[in-house]
């Protein structure tokens, strides 16, 4: 396995997430979400066919009855070997994109067999997020102010000097006081808490700590880039309803359980891959010009750290190709 998986497939799926930013970008601004992820998975998918690998997607656009594409359990890839897992985003953000608003992003992510986090009875986590710097100094089970106080002592700064990025929700209203009483800035974002967790450990963003409640999946793919980057996320499952509240109770699941970078994304077989479709403080958006369009993603690999951000041009062709697959 680790044999067949030292080429870097990561730069291989960067085709992927380019497919679905170039396909979705055309629904940017034009209220349709469900019409966007539509396009982003059938030209995700398309591209996924064509890659060297063995997949299993494990974590998908839902159950198969539920989705025609890109289910759980869907197997993609045009070779015997690797055998892998696959999770995909097709747009975190789809509404960002929907209302022309900054940071939707397509991303996928792959891992050795077994080795991504599946939550099948809860969709949401409470998570911290910080960049290298950090890395280390976080626990989801202390106060707001103790950690942050921490992770200000790491970026040799005052807690004043943060800026911890936080999804807007009403859920989050404690949360956010907190932050405030402890005396950090707030960045609310609208959605997208994958390219929100991302930019805790990219240079330039502003952005040094994620806080709050996102979905489940999003913070497996965000594991799997934080781990190339050298970043750190803790997180607790957290049931939304009694339905799932429920099947905790059921299944014995623990929601107390502190899951790390490692338990959401282990080993370091990692590839990751993502596209700017807005554009946002990580990435730039699909632009279109008369012949064409450009596209900005970063492609990462656990295994050797690297970080590379690919700027692209694509023709017409591949456009017209891309925006005339079925969408079922
Ligand atoms: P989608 O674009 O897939 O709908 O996800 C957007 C998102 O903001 C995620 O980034 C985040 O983890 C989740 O939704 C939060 O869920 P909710 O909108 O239910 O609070």
């Amino acid at each position: 396995m680790s044999d067949v998986l030292g080429r870097n497939l990561a730069l291989e799926l960067v085709r992927v997430t380019e497919a679905a930013a170039l396909t979705a970008g055309r629904w940017m601004g034009r209220g349709d979400k469900e019409a966007a992820d539509q396009a982003a998975v059938a030209a995700m998918r398309a591209v996924f066919g064509t890659v060297a690998m063995d997949g299993i997607v494990v974590i998908g656009e839902g159950q198969k009855d539920e989705a025609p594409m890109l289910y759980v359990g869907e197997r993609l890839g045009c070779a015997d070997e690797p055998k892998v897992d696959i999770a995909v985003d097709p747009i975190d953000g789809t509404r960002l994109l929907a209302m022309g608003q900054p940071n939707s992003i397509a991303t996928v992510a792959v891992a050795e067999r077994g080795a991504l986090f599946e939550s099948t009875h809860v969709m949401y986590m409470e998570k911290i997020v910080v960049g290298p710097a950090a890395a280390g100094t976080i626990d989801i089970d202390d106060t707001v102010l103790n950690n942050l106080r921490r992770v200000a002592a790491a970026l040799r700064r005052d807690v004043p000097d943060l800026t911890v990025v936080i999804l807007d929700r009403p859920r989050h209203e404690r949360l956010a006081q907190a932050v405030r009483d402890a005396g950090a800035r707030i960045k609310f974002i609208p959605d997208g808490d994958v390219a929100a967790a991302l930019m805790t450990s990219m240079p330039g963003t502003g952005v040094d700590v994620l806080l709050g409640i996102g979905g489940a999946p999003e913070a497996v793919v965000a594991a799997c880039a934080l781990k190339s980057v050298g970043g750190e996320m803790q997180a607790k499952l957290w049931p939304r309803n009694d339905e799932e509240r429920a099947a905790v109770k059921k299944h014995a699941i623990d929601t107390t359980r502190v899951l790390t970078t490692d338990d959401l994304a282990a080993g370091d077989n990692l590839f990751f891959a993502a596209t700017g479709i807005t554009d946002g403080e990580l990435l730039r958006g699909v632009q279109y010009f008369g012949d064409g369009a450009s596209t900005q993603s970063l492609v990462m690999r656990s295994r050797s750290g690297t970080v590379r951000k690919v700027d692209a041009v694509h023709r017409l062709s591949k456009l017209n190709l891309y925006s005339s697959l079925p969408l079922d």
